[in-house]
């Protein structure tokens, strides 16, 4: 090894990527979406027209937003064949393999109607996917609790049929909660799209290769898996839950974290890009009480998260590195309070960020003009030698 690194090198990646779909200001802590704030898109408008301002660049008419829900809401049946493919898999199965493999198998039902130069295809395989990949996410928790598939009801909106796949059941009727839709509702508007983040540039750089929208999708979802990525709010949970079960003070675990004792990090705080609060998770404190108090839940991890928050905001290390909440922090606690498992949590996350990735493999396609992409390397490694004489 030569012993330097990039920076030693003055290396600037000066291969970034052109978009128009998402800005952030890290800094300042800003996230608009083609121009609207993120905050005036949360409380006023609706997953689906967030949806096709991403991907189409404009808001919609109302002819166009309904046509749109239309035909998502008929398009949300899975093909029969497709339902099998569940039960090949083990029940501890993590719900984020099941979404990230069934969505490839999706594509074998469309493989030829799904030419990327064919922009007929490609709005065809939008409206698919967003119809198709909540279905599949609820069938991926069902298939982890035991329980029988539903088919999708055509009479309800894209959250309130999502809702009722998750948890409704055959033997009784399933009363959607308005409450709980809202709040999820804006959960997933927060998510939609987060510019060129692992998971979305995963999906750019395999559309690059010309590979269909289904392909790219999957691969994203493998990416958003990460811990340090979308896995972030289940590991939050799981962070809060073994504060609670060990006994220890919100104090004393920070003080570990500091300490990087055992690589111990404060899941859900930190940002690649946002080194002030993350406008998303403003938001979602802010309803957090509201929800849970909706939802008739008082649940002692929000005031320990509130506790942790506290500590570190006023902690020289947190401050110094520019630590702040971002948007997972607080999600899992609400998701919790909804009823979803842990492990379906980065799901919810995926379920939020499709329209993102479908705006951005358009966006990419678009400009593809035979361009694959390339992220360049800085070669660090060992100078020319030779192989030794025997
Ligand atoms: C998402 O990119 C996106 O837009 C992603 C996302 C989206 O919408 O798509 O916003 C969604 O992925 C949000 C992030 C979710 N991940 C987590 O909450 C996991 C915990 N966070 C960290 O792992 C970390 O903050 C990252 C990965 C999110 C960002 O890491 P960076 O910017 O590369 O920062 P770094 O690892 O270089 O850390 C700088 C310093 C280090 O300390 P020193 O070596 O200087 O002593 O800050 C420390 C780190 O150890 N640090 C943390 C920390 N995050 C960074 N210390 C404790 N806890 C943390 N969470």
């Amino acid at each position: 090894q030569t012993g330097y690194t990039a920076l030693d090198y003055g290396f600037v990646n000066t291969a970034s990527t052109k978009s128009e779909i998402t800005y952030i200001d890290g800094e300042a802590g800003i996230l608009r979406h083609r121009g609207y704030p993120i905050e005036q898109l949360a409380a006023n408008s609706s997953f689906l027209e967030v949806a096709w301002l991403l991907i189409y660049g404009e808001l919609p008419t109302a002819d166009e937003l309904g046509e749109f829900d239309e035909k998502i809401r008929r398009h949300t049946l899975l093909h029969e064949d497709l339902k099998r493919f569940f039960s090949a898999l083990p029940s501890g199965a993590h719900p984020m393999a099941v979404l990230s493999s069934a969505t490839s198998a999706l594509s074998t039902y469309y493989s030829d109607q799904s030419d990327p130069d064919n922009p007929d295809h490609v709005d065809m395989n939008i409206i698919r996917l967003l119809a198709k990949l909540p279905v599949i996410a609820a069938y991926a928790h069902k298939t982890a609790n035991g329980q029988a598939f539903l088919y999708p009801d055509n009479s309800l909106g894209y959250v309130e049929n999502f809702l009722r796949l998750n948890f409704g059941v055959m033997s009784e009727p399933y009363e959607i909660n308005p409450v709980m839709a809202k709040a999820l509702e804006r959960l997933l508007i927060l998510h939609e799209d987060h510019e060129q983040n692992a998971s979305t540039s995963t999906v750019r750089l395999v559309a690059s290769t010309g590979a269909n929208q289904f392909a790219s999708v999957s691969a994203g979802i493998q990416a958003l898996s990460g811990p340090l990525h979308g896995g972030a709010n289940e590991a939050v949970l799981r962070m809060l839950g073994q504060i609670r079960d060990s006994g220890e003070s919100v104090a004393r675990f920070v003080e570990r974290v500091k300490n990087k004792e055992d690589g111990v990090k404060l899941m859900g705080f930190g940002h690649r890009v946002y080194k002030n609060y993350d406008p998303r998770a403003k938001i979602v404190k802010a309803s957090a009480d509201e929800v849970l108090e909706a939802l008739g839940v008082n649940d002692p991890l929000l005031d320990m998260a509130k506790e942790l928050e506290e500590i570190a905001l006023s902690d020289e290390y947190f401050q110094s590195r520019n630590l702040y909440p971002n948007v997972d922090f607080y999600t899992g606690v609400i998701y919790k309070a909804m009823g979803f498992p842990t492990s379906v949590f980065t799901v919810l996350f995926a379920i939020g960020r499709l329209p993102g990735w479908l705006a951005q493999w358009r966006e990419q396609n678009l400009d593809r003009q035979g361009k694959i992409g390339r992220p360049q390397q800085l070669y660090v490694g060992p100078a020319e030698r030779d192989y030794p004489a025997k």
